[in-house]
């Protein structure tokens, strides 16, 4: 018997850095959206107690080092459970160090599976929790949809669905060390911010427009020279009829946001012939009932 479970891929509406943390971490407040771009985990019980993994990208970590196994790791000891005999496959279709939260949704996939098979009765809020021992982005990617995150990223506030649209997703080939970009974060040169009020409201309005004029990532603002790449793609979202266009995460994926998917489409067929990581995409619900 097997069970699946789907990781869909996150971008970032607005993702703003409010200070440094003594803990090294930063204080973030970001409105997240996930997308029907995902990779797929599949748990198949063994007999021997640990987990195998298998995945079809060569390069990923098969071992302790990846956070599918960390993520079913701290599930087993939070929970004081003796681990399970498992073998976890991961499909990977989300493109991997791309500002999408791949590796945290994988790992949240992986709670949820845990608790559908062996705790079903656990709250939603110890599970985002022990997502918040594996990774940042966990606890958001435990829960998914449309949401608001602040602190480290784990405090959260489910927000209105984006209303239905079509997304043109773009990942160039550079990549970018997340610890590395945080680093040369100076919160106090941060000239610009999102208007995340704002944003919000359109949320709970359902204006569309309003969304897209209020997509917004600091991060793009201290991005170094080499990843000029993110700014053409953005350029050519525009040209080719995006409302507007923005990276996500720490990048360097680039997305842009259109009302009716023809153009959408275009687009993703323009930009897949230098961009092969380019993806015609929808927003995703949550992977839980909204909270009341
Ligand atoms: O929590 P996670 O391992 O995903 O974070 C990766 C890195 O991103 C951290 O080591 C830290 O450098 C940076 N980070 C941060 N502030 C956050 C989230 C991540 O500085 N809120």
């Amino acid at each position: 018997m097997a069970y699946t479970e789907p990781a869909y891929a996150k971008l970032n509406l607005t993702l703003d850095i409010l200070g440094r943390r003594e803990d090294g971490y930063h204080d973030m407040r970001m409105v997240m959206q996930s997308i029907d771009l995902q990779d797929l985990i599949t748990f198949t019980p063994q007999a021997e107690p640990g987990f195998t993994l298998t995945t079809n990208l060569p390069y990923l970590p098969r071992d302790g080092g990846n956070i599918a196994v960390k993520a079913a790791n701290q599930f087993f000891q939070d929970n004081r459970l003796p681990v399970l005999g498992m073998s976890i496959d991961i499909k990977k279709n989300i493109p991997v160090c791309a500002g999408m939260a791949g590796g945290s949704s994988d790992g949240a996939a992986v709670l949820r599976l845990l608790r559908r098979l062996c705790l079903p009765e656990l709250p939603q809020g110890q599970l985002e929790e022990t997502g918040g021992r594996v990774g940042s982005d966990v606890p958001y990617c435990v829960r998914g949809g449309t949401a608001l995150a602040e602190g480290r990223g784990e405090a959260l506030t489910d927000l209105p669905p984006l209303p239905p649209c079509w997304i043109a997703v773009c990942k160039p080939p550079c990549s970018i060390s997340t610890p590395e970009l945080f680093a040369q974060v100076r919160v106090k040169r941060l000239r610009c911010h999102p208007d995340t009020a704002g944003m919000l409201e359109a949320l709970s309005s359902g204006d569309l427009e309003g969304i897209a004029h209020r997509l917004y990532n600091v991060f793009e603002d201290i991005l170094p020279r080499r990843y000029a790449q993110v700014f053409e793609i953005k350029a050519a979202l525009l040209n080719m009829g995006a409302m507007a266009a923005s990276m996500t995460g720490s990048g360097p994926t680039v997305f842009g946001l259109f009302p009716e998917r023809e153009p959408a489409a275009r687009a993703v067929q323009a930009l897949s012939e230098r961009f092969p990581a380019t993806f015609l995409c929808r927003p995703a619900p949550a992977c839980f009932p909204r909270q009341p």
